[in-house]
């Protein structure tokens, strides 16, 4: 063998073991995937567990016969405005770091430009005592719910909603502000105006198009308002809207129509508000709606993060007889005891179609599953911390991750039914039990905080 040939072959083995090293490196599980600030926590949202919810549209909502499905009243709903002190130690006991919950406006303001002393006092303790026990606040400024005097006005198609919420917004970061600087403006504004202004479902029980654009141009503008006041009043906030977003794929591959429709349905669903924020202009885009593409420069750099809501995958099927042409199906794998299907490989895609699409860092704001006996749970987290484990080891910088929810609670339109808690509540005791996914939630965090991944 020549003295070239030699060289040739001596590169290629050398070439070919650091291949292989690189690889092994790639598909082990190193903890230092994990950095050392990431953020392990249970998200809930005020009118779910607070309890004495009266001031609000939802409140009112659920007067009407056959709003909630089980016909119950969220009434003390999980008693967390009275057991938050305990509450914060089964987060202690899980080994959390970080809490997201939400601040009700119908008890902070409970009458226009009245804000209520007292209220904001529960919340500044909530924090201080989170903060006591190491755990970092993710608050939430609109977890759907808003004051009934706000919904009297017309709520979101009201002129004013975005500057209402601005004056909100502003007083809720003067007094919580020295303590918070993890914000989300909004969460999931593609439920709220779904369930609230297509399927009529929701308050305010609407089944129109066009006011649907409007609610979603509304919600734009107020997290632009919202953004700005609290960049201007807190110079370490990181701001975030929580999108529900679903891993929508094509029921069938082979069908080009399908798979058209299932990525009409992901950019108008998944992704039109950040599309939104990063072009700096209200857009939306799909078949049989108004749409709308209009400039609105403050909307850029109105975010420092994605925040995802993950539960689900849906298949979809293009469907000519359908007013919007499409139809949504369940895969085949297991169900949630809410029929949604377990699909954790959708939450890597979508942790990287988010990246790839925004470049932002990425905080899994909720992610859960309907589970009354909490025995799915035990597999549902592991599976989906091994997708964060992975985007992790592809470079995808995902801050946090917080498990929907601590507790049992009241699950909007569908009343008590759904558990998604690691953490049962008794009807009318309110004590908490942890179900098995409490113990396996505290392992899996203890793992990634101590590099013992495998
Ligand atoms: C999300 C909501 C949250 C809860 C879970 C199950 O869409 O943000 O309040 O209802 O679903």
């Amino acid at each position: 063998m020549g003295k070239r040939n030699l060289t040739v072959v001596l590169t290629f083995f050398v070439l070919l073991f650091i291949g292989i090293i690189i690889f092994l490196g790639m598909s082990s599980k190193h903890i230092e995937v994990y950095p050392p600030d990431f953020l392990f926590g249970t998200a809930t949202a005020a009118y779910q567990v607070e309890g004495g919810n009266v001031n609000s549209d939802w409140a009112e909502f659920e007067k009407q016969k056959g709003a909630i499905k089980t016909g119950e009243r969220s009434g003390r709903a999980s008693d967390s405005w009275n057991m938050v002190s305990q509450d914060i130690g089964l987060m202690k006991s899980l080994g959390v770091n970080s809490y997201r919950f939400s601040v009700e406006w119908s008890k902070l303001e409970p009458e226009q430009g009245k804000f209520d002393e007292e209220a904001f006092d529960h919340y500044t303790v909530q924090i201080k005592e989170l903060r006591q026990a190491g755990i970092t606040p993710l608050v939430t400024l609109l977890h759907f719910t808003f004051p009934k005097w706000v919904s009297d006005k017309g709520g979101l198609l009201s002129e004013d909603f975005p500057e209402l919420f601005e004056i909100f917004t502003k007083k809720v970061v003067s007094e919580l502000g020295s303590d918070v600087d993890l914000w989300c403006t909004i969460n999931e504004p593609n439920v709220m105006i779904a369930n609230g202004y297509i399927y009529g479902i929701w308050p305010p029980e609407k089944k129109s198009q066009s006011d649907m654009v409007r609610a979603y141009r509304a919600l734009l503008l107020a997290h632009a308002k919202s953004s700005r006041v609290i960049r201007t009043k807190d110079k370490n906030a990181k701001i975030g809207v929580a999108m529900n977003v679903v891993d929508f794929q094509a029921k069938s591959w082979l069908n080009p129509l399908d798979m058209i429709a299932s990525k009409m349905v992901a950019d108008a669903y998944d992704w039109s508000f950040y599309d939104s924020i990063k072009d700096g202009r209200i857009k939306f885009w799909a078949i049989g709606f108004h749409s709308i593409d209009e400039a609105l420069p403050e909307l850029k750099n109105s975010v420092d993060f994605f925040g995802m809501n993950y539960y689900q995958r849906k298949l979809v099927s293009f469907s000519p007889f359908k007013a919007d042409f499409f139809e949504l199906s369940e895969g085949s794998g297991d169900k949630s005891d809410l029929g949604w299907e377990i699909y954790p490989q959708g939450l890597l895609a979508m942790l990287r179609q988010s990246y790839g699409r925004y470049h932002l860092p990425i905080y899994v704001t909720e992610n859960g599953v309907a589970d009354k006996s909490g025995h799915k749970q035990q597999e549902f987290l592991r599976e989906h911390l091994n997708m964060i484990d992975n985007a992790l080891q592809e470079g995808i910088p995902v801050k946090g991750y917080y498990y929907w929810s601590l507790l049992d609670n009241f699950e909007w339109d569908l009343g008590f039914g759904p558990k998604f808690g690691l953490y049962a509540v008794d009807n009318d005791s309110f004590k908490r039990s942890a179900k098995p996914g409490a113990n396996v939630y505290a392992e899996l965090i203890n793992e990634r905080k101590n590099g013992r991944l495998q």
